[in-house]
């Protein structure tokens, strides 16, 4: 065995496994003389062989087979499955050959013939032992690499195909664009399918490309500006097919081919912008509504009292002023104050239809039947150059409406469109049968399923613009030139239109035209024909009989003294009242009888329906007729009133309350009987009057 120096290779450490005294000197003697620089260690067992192999280590170990605790190949197979990177070199008896062979199989590199062994061949066997094992390990390990790899491949290929898969597969349209050009550089099957273009085409063009050209500098703009992942829209695009879809696009940063690039998910949202735009809308009509509601209330007090006492003075002037030149000047005056007052009235009267908080005299009826009764006035309206056909339903369904109001919707409508035509043109006016289904209802809110009339009303002229659609039903809009136009029309036929249940909307395209339609739920209940009001003032049933008394409640102080006045002229007897407690104190000390009570509705304190409620518990009998500047939900569902309720819907006219009165007043008795049936409180048990509560009119707008 050689001398180790410091600079020698580290001395190989080999471990002699061998219980067999001889074998062992005759081994350590060939090894001392062979030329490996080595340290030897010896044990005689297997089990000490593990213990040194535990605790040192060893280069290579020389095995012998036949051991005190392990016979034949026991130990090389321990050992060889113990130890994977020891290199084993079996010790055999001469010619065993066949064993030599079997450990080789169970894990030996080589093996040695014991015996007078030559150092060359021990050295030999040692050294091509270790080299086989570090080739063998080599292999191992370069296999293991290969694997690995192959492995890693394998998942990047799979990883590959499912993202493409989510991309071709993806429902959403999706596509990725390089940053720099804008052009596409892969697109999805949803989106040739969405865009209406094949891939080829796509891939020949720019993102900016199916953009609107209003909206292409923000697309630019975005693209150059965007965060990693960023989200844009809503932006107009336009399909193969000439459709302008709205869509917003996700999108996030990636490397195409090498290329900057980014993959764009695209959603569209047409219709959820549509539908959020018609809520925006309605959310406005409707706060619109409140605002033109309270103020055309308190407007029509105001012009109330205009009205009631300028028509008071014209009356008390009417004779002098047929004699003497002055008065019929102040005369004259006069009726302009009241005929100005009129229309401030009916401006309000619009306002409060917008607001639905016009009462509307509700009725179940026949639509064709109310177009065919305006039908000749409409014609009027539009003058010749404009063509009008009319196609009514075959089998209309009855609706619930205000036929005055429905004539009044239409004739808004045909004023509209006549004003759209200067030069002429064609004016359609067309009502339908309709079943709304839940797709349709849940895109126009408002609307309700179920069996509808539809009406509409189409024209040829001008057209409208998105912003003049958007903003038509709001009051005072108008484009007309100053003085032509309030704004009002189409703002009171929402209101009117809504109020019924229905629904109102308008398509348009500038240059081409317009159609309005309205959607009107249909009823069960058999149409009715409209009943006309009689009234002449001269008539002298309008007159008081017997001085009946009239409790009057109203908080606004010139209103009561002008309906005081009004009534007292014409023979009544007013209690006057400025609210409902009052009023109670005045019934309670008047001791004679009470025959209507006439009360605003809201007052404070105590309104009039339960000023009503609380008198009727002592006189069951007392008519009661309500004053109102709009619909109080407390008197009318919907604005629609009960049967046998009669409301005047302020600024109220002598005429009306006249008529009024005397209409409650009759119904309360049999005619023309004088005394009996005053409500007193002695009667104040007794039952009502059946006949004359079934004579008594419906509900009466005055
Ligand atoms: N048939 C139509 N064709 C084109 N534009 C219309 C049509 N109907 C309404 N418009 C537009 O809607 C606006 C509002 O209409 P609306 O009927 O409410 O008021 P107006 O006609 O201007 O005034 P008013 O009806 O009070 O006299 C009109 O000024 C017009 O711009
Ligand atoms: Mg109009």
């Amino acid at each position: 065995m050689n001398t180790v120096t410091d600079s020698d290779p580290p001395a190989l450490r080999i471990l002699l496994v061998e219980d067999d005294v001889d074998d062992v000197l005759l081994c350590r003697d060939a090894i001392g003389r062979s030329d490996l620089s080595c340290q030897l260690s010896v044990v005689g067992s297997l089990r000490e062989a593990i213990s040194c192999l535990d605790q040192a280590g060893a280069d290579v170990a020389l095995v012998d087979l036949s051991l005190p605790d392990a016979e034949g190949l026991d130990a090389v197979t321990t050992l060889a499955g113990r130890y994977t990177r020891l290199p084993i070199v079996v010790l055999t008896g001469l010619h065993d050959e066949d064993t030599a062979a079997s450990a080789l199989h169970a894990g030996a590199e080589d093996f040695l013939v014991k015996g007078p062994s030559s150092s060359d061949s021990i050295s030999r066997a040692v050294q091509y032992a270790i080299e086989r094992k570090r080739g063998e390990e080599t292999r191992r390990a370069r296999d293991a690499a290969e694997a690995a790899k192959q492995r890693a491949e394998q998942t990047v290929h799979e990883l590959e195909r499912n993202y493409r898969q989510l991309f071709d597969s993806n429902p959403h349209p999706m596509y990725v664009f390089d940053t720099e050009t804008l052009t596409f550089l892969e697109v999805n099957d949803a989106a040739t399918t969405y865009y209406g273009y094949s891939r080829r085409e796509l891939l020949a063009r720019s993102v900016t490309e199916l953009c609107l050209a209003e909206d292409v500098a923000f697309l630019t703009e975005a693209v150059g500006t965007a965060a990693t992942v960023d989200r844009w829209g809503p932006l107009r695009q336009v399909k193969r097919d000439g459709t302008v879809v709205e869509v917003a696009i996700t999108s996030h940063v990636l490397s195409f081919d090498g290329r900057p690039a980014r993959c764009a998910v695209i959603e569209d949202i047409t219709e959820k912008e549509l539908l959020e735009r018609r809520l925006r809308q309605s959310q406005r009509l409707e706060s619109l509504g409140q605002l033109a509601g309270g103020v055309a209330h308190d407007f029509n007090n105001l012009l109330g009292i205009i009205i009631g006492y300028a028509t008071m003075c014209a009356h008390d002037l009417e004779v002098a002023a047929q004699t003497d030149e002055h008065w019929r000047t102040s005369y004259d005056d006069l009726r302009q104050i009241i005929q100005a007052s009129d229309r401030a009235t009916n401006l309000t009267r619009q306002l409060l239809s917008f607001a639905r908080a016009e009462i509307a005299q509700t009725q179940v009826i026949d639509l064709n039947a109310v177009v065919t009764g305006i039908e000749q006035l409409l014609r009027r309206t539009i003058g010749e150059d404009v063509e009008m056909r009319i196609h009514l339903a075959d089998h209309p369904w009855p609706v619930e409406a205000d036929p005055g109001q429905i004539e009044q919707v239409l004739l808004n409508l045909v004023v509209n469109a006549r004003d759209a035509m200067p030069a002429g043109g064609t004016l359609s006016i067309d009502v339908e049968p309709i079943t709304i289904d839940d797709y349709y209802a849940a895109h126009h809110p408002g609307v309700g399923v179920g069996r509808h009339m539809r009406l509409r009303v189409a024209d040829t002229g001008v057209g409208m613009s998105q912003a003049t659609i958007d903003r038509a039903f709001e009051p005072f809009f108008t484009t007309k030139p100053k003085g032509q136009g309030t704004g009002l029309g189409l703002a009171t036929i929402y209101g009117i239109i809504t109020q019924a249940g229905g629904h109102a909307h308008i398509t348009s395209e500038p240059d081409v035209g317009t159609t309005f339609t309205a959607l009107l739920p249909a009823t069960d209940e058999p149409a009715l024909s409209a009943e006309p009001l009689a009234f002449d003032l001269s008539d002298a049933r309008y007159q008081a009989r017997d001085h009946e008394t009239i409790l009057l409640a109203e908080d606004e102080d010139s209103l009561r003294l002008l309906t005081q006045r009004i009534l007292a002229r014409h023979g009544y007897t007013v209690l006057p009242a400025s609210n409902g407690h009052e009023a109670i104190k005045l019934a309670d000390r008047h001791h004679a009888s009470i025959d209507l009570l006439l009360t605003d509705v809201i007052m404070p304190q105590m309104n009039g329906h339960d000023l009503a409620i609380h008198l009727q518990a002592t006189y069951p009998a007392l008519p009661v007729i309500y004053m109102s500047g709009y619909a109080e939900p407390m008197l009318a569902s919907r604005s629609t009133l009960p049967a046998g309720v009669t409301l005047f819907s302020k600024p109220v006219t002598e005429q009306q309350i006249l008529d009024g009165v005397r209409r409650a007043l009759d119904a309360r008795r049999p005619q023309p009987t004088s005394g009996a049936g005053h409500a007193e409180p002695d009667a104040a048990q007794a039952e009502p009057d059946q006949e004359s509560a079934a004579a008594a009119p419906g509900p009466r707008l005055a």
